[in-house]
C-alpha cells in the first residue's frame, strides 16, 4: 500500500524547528512527506535540513520544477496538509485565499483535511483580524488546533506557543485515520468537556478525593479537537499535561468545577460531564492542619452535597438546542439504573461504564454502553477509551446538525 502523503506547510516564525521534530515524527510512523516551507520559514530552518530529513525536494515557490505543476500536484496529491508553525500572516492568507507562494497555491488547491498549528505572540493571536481568520478556516472545514500557553519568544509568556510536536502528530494521525470523506463534523461547534476527579479539602494538607484519571475525559477533548471542535476541558486533578489544540481551565472541587462548567457552557453547543464529580464535601474546612490528640477519638467529618452540575445545566440551557453528556458508573443493573439516572438527570446522553474487574479507573481501555433520551442504545465493546469518545462525538453530532435544521426551519 503507498504511504500516506503528507504536506508538512512551515511558515515563518521561531517555532519552524520544532516542525523538524513533527517531521521525524510523521517520516518514522510511515508517511512520505513533502515539506512546504513559505521563505521567511527558510530564515529559521534552512532547505537542506527539511530535504535531508523528509528525504523529498524542498521549494518554497511555484517556479521550480515547472514542468510539474508543483503549484497544483502537490496539494491535490496530499491525503492531508498541516501547517506548523502558521503564522498570523499564514492564516490570514488562507483565510482570504491569496496564493503567492507554494505553501498558499498548495492550501487552494487540495481537497484533503487541513490541519494548522497556529504561533505567534499573544496579541497577535488575540487581534480580531487573526480571530476571524481563524473562525473563517474552522467555518471552511479546517482544524485550526489552539495554541499552548506559555513562554514565548523573548521574555513574554502567554497562549501562542506551538503545541508540543507529539500532540500535533497525534492530531495529524487522527485526522488521517479518519480519511479524506471524513467531514471535520464538528467544525464550528465548541464544546465542553471536564475530566478528572474533585478533591474536597478537609484541611491545608488532606482532601477526599476518588480515583478518576480523566483519561477518558481527554480521549473526548482530543478527539472533539481533531473532528475540529473548538474544545474547553475543564480538568480537575489528573496530572496529565494539557492536550494539544483546546483550551484548558484547571479546577480543583466540585464548586470551582461548576463555575468554570457554567462559564464555558454558555455558549456551548455541547457540555459533555466526563468527570466524577464528588457529591459531598466536608461540612467545614480547618484552616490549620486537623492534629490528633491523645486518648481522643478523631471527631466525625460531616459532609454537605455538592450542587449536581449535570442535573443543573440540563435543566437550565444556556441554550435550548445545546446536546448534554453525563457518565455513570454502575455495577448492577447497569441498563435499568443507567435509564433511571438519564431521566433523572435530564441529560440527552448518558455513558454507562459498568464496573467490574477488568474496568477500573485509570486503566486505557472502557466498555459501555450510550443511553439517548429517545430510548436508543448504542453498546460500545470493550476497547480503547478513544474508541467510546468518537462514538460519543459520532451520536452529539448528528443532535447538533439536527438542531440546526430545527433552527433554519423556524427562522424561514
Ligand atoms: N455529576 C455532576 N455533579 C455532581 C455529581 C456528578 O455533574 N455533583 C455528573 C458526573 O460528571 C457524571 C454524572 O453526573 O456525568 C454521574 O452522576 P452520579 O449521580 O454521580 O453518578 P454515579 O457516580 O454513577 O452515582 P450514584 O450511583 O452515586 O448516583
Amino acid at each position: 500500500m503507498d504511504k500516506p502523503k503528507v504536506v508538512l506547510g512551515v511558515s515563518g516564525g521561531i517555532a519552524a524547528y520544532k516542525a523538524c521534530e513533527l517531521l521525524r515524527r510523521l517520516t518514522e510512523s510511515g508517511h512520505d512527506v513533502r515539506v512546504v516551507p513559505t521563505g521567511a520559514a527558510l530564515h529559521f530552518v534552512g532547505a537542506a535540513t527539511w530535504s535531508a530529513l523528509s528525504g523529498n525536494p524542498v521549494s518554497t515557490e511555484v517556479w521550480s520544477d515547472v514542468h510539474e505543476v508543483p503549484h497544483v500536484r502537490i496539494g491535490q496529491h496530499a491525503d492531508l496538509v498541516v501547517v506548523a508553525p502558521a503564522t498570523a500572516d499564514m492564516l490570514a492568507k488562507a483565510a482570504h485565499g491569496l496564493a503567492d507562494d507554494l505553501l498558499t497555491n498548495t492550501l487552494l488547491t487540495a481537497r484533503c483535511p487541513v490541519v494548522f498549528a497556529p504561533a505567534m505572540h499573544t496579541e497577535m493571536w488575540e487581534h480580531p483580524a487573526t480571530q476571524e481568520n481563524v473562525a473563517t478556516l474552522r467555518r471552511r472545514g479546517a482544524v485550526v488546533i489552539e495554541p499552548a500557553v506559555g513562554r514565548l519568544t523573548g521574555v513574554d509568556t502567554g497562549k501562542g506557543r506551538l503545541p508540543d510536536p507529539d500532540e500535533i502528530f497525534e492530531i495529524c494521525r487522527r485526522v488521517l485515520a479518519r480519511g479524506a470523506a471524513a467531514e471535520p463534523d464538528l467544525a464550528g461547534r465548541h464544546v465542553v468537556v471536564s475530566a478528572g476527579g474533585t478533591r474536597e479539602p478537609l484541611d491545608p494538607v488532606r482532601y477526599l478525593g476518588n480515583r478518576s484519571s480523566g483519561k477518558q475525559g481527554y480521549a473526548l477533548a482530543r478527539i472533539a479537537a481533531a473532528r475540529g471542535a473548538r474544545v474547553t476541558l475543564i480538568e480537575a486533578n489528573t496530572g496529565m499535561p494539557d492536550p494539544a489544540g483546546v483550551d484548558v481551565v484547571h479546577v480543583g472541587t466540585a464548586v470551582q468545577l461548576r463555575e468554570a462548567v457554567l462559564k464555558a457552557a454558555a455558549d456551548a453547543d455541547a457540555v459533555v460531564m466526563a468527570a466524577a464529580v464528588a457529591d459531598f464535601r466536608p461540612a467545614t474546612y480547618a484552616e490549620g492542619k486537623i492534629k490528633k490528640k491523645d486518648g481522643q477519638e478523631p471527631a466525625p467529618i460531616v459532609l454537605v452535597r455538592n450542587p449536581d452540575v449535570l442535573a443543573e445545566i440540563s435543566a437550565e440551557r444556556a441554550r435550548p438546542e445545546q446536546v448534554i453528556v453525563g457518565f455513570a458508573a454502575e455495577t448492577d443493573d447497569v441498563l435499568a439504573n443507567g435509564r433511571e439516572k438519564l431521566r433523572r438527570k435530564g441529560c440527552d446522553l448518558l455513558v454507562v461504564n459498568e464496573v467490574g474487574e477488568r474496568k477500573t479507573f485509570g486503566s486505557e481501555e472502557n466498555e459501555a454502553v450510550v443511553l439517548a433520551a429517545d430510548g436508543a442504545e448504542t453498546p460500545v465493546p470493550y476497547g480503547p477509551k478513544e474508541a467510546l469518545a468518537e462514538t460519543v462525538w459520532d451520536l452529539v453530532a448528528p443532535r447538533l446538525r439536527a438542531s440546526d435544521t430545527t433552527d433554519s426551519d423556524t427562522s424561514g
